[in-house]
């Protein structure tokens, strides 16, 4: 693996997989979960030096195009993990790696019968709680009122984190400086986009 080789391969380590693994400087960790195409990873990556940035996604095409698009910037930042996201926070990453992990419009599964497939559960948020440090920050973003509703009731009842905003626990967030494709999406659409902010209790 070159030093600035964007994609991750795991079967070079012994697991579970740190820091160290990944990035040759120290830095703080951010984690996106599921990045789709990746330009808001790269776009972070490249405009804040001062930390690094790993991303997942379960989807090989999506990865591989995420990887393509980082290659040619060559930042030393900015890792790529072709993986399912509880199978990573479950046994890949070691405990308390992360200091922010962002999870930007995880599939919604509007549907009551699909609402099973939804990924934040009980087990997830656990597995969340365990690869963030004491005092690391889970922030989502969906544009579905009746996901991150059941996200914050979720989070609160795991008594794992403690919920940073007033309730109803969310806000509606305002544009950022750097959105994602899905992001994008919504705002042209001038549909409500919906954020969370939960604080990892330390154990
Ligand atoms: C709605 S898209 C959002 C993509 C991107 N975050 C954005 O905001 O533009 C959700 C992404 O999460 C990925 N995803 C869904 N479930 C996942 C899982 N269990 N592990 C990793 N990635 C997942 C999907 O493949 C997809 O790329």
């Amino acid at each position: 693996m070159k030093l600035t080789d964007p994609a991750v391969d795991i079967s070079l380590f012994s697991l579970p997989i740190g820091k160290k693994d990944i990035f040759c400087e120290e830095k703080p960790l951010v984690l996106e979960i599921g990045f789709g195409e990746g330009e808001f990873l790269i776009d972070a990556a490249r405009c804040d030096a001062s930390r690094n940035y790993l991303g997942i996604e379960i989807k090989r095409g999506r990865f591989r195009k995420a990887v393509r698009a980082a290659e040619k910037l060559s930042l030393g930042n900015l890792r790529f993990l072709h993986i399912e996201a509880e199978i990573a926070l479950r046994q890949v990453f070691r405990e308390r790696m992360f200091d922010l992990v962002l999870v930007n419009f995880p599939d919604p599964w509007p549907k009551k019968r699909h609402s099973k497939h939804r990924m934040f559960n009980r087990e997830f948020i656990t597995c969340l709680a365990k690869v963030l440090a004491g005092g690391g920050r889970a922030v989502i973003k969906t544009d579905q009122l009746s996901y991150i509703e059941q996200i914050v009731s979720e989070f609160e009842r795991s008594r794992l984190f403690r919920t940073a905003y007033p309730p109803p626990g969310f806000i509606e967030a305002q544009t950022g400086e750097t959105e994602t494709k899905f992001e994008k999406h919504f705002r042209e659409a001038s549909q409500k986009i919906f954020s969370a902010d939960f604080l990892n209790l330390p154990s």
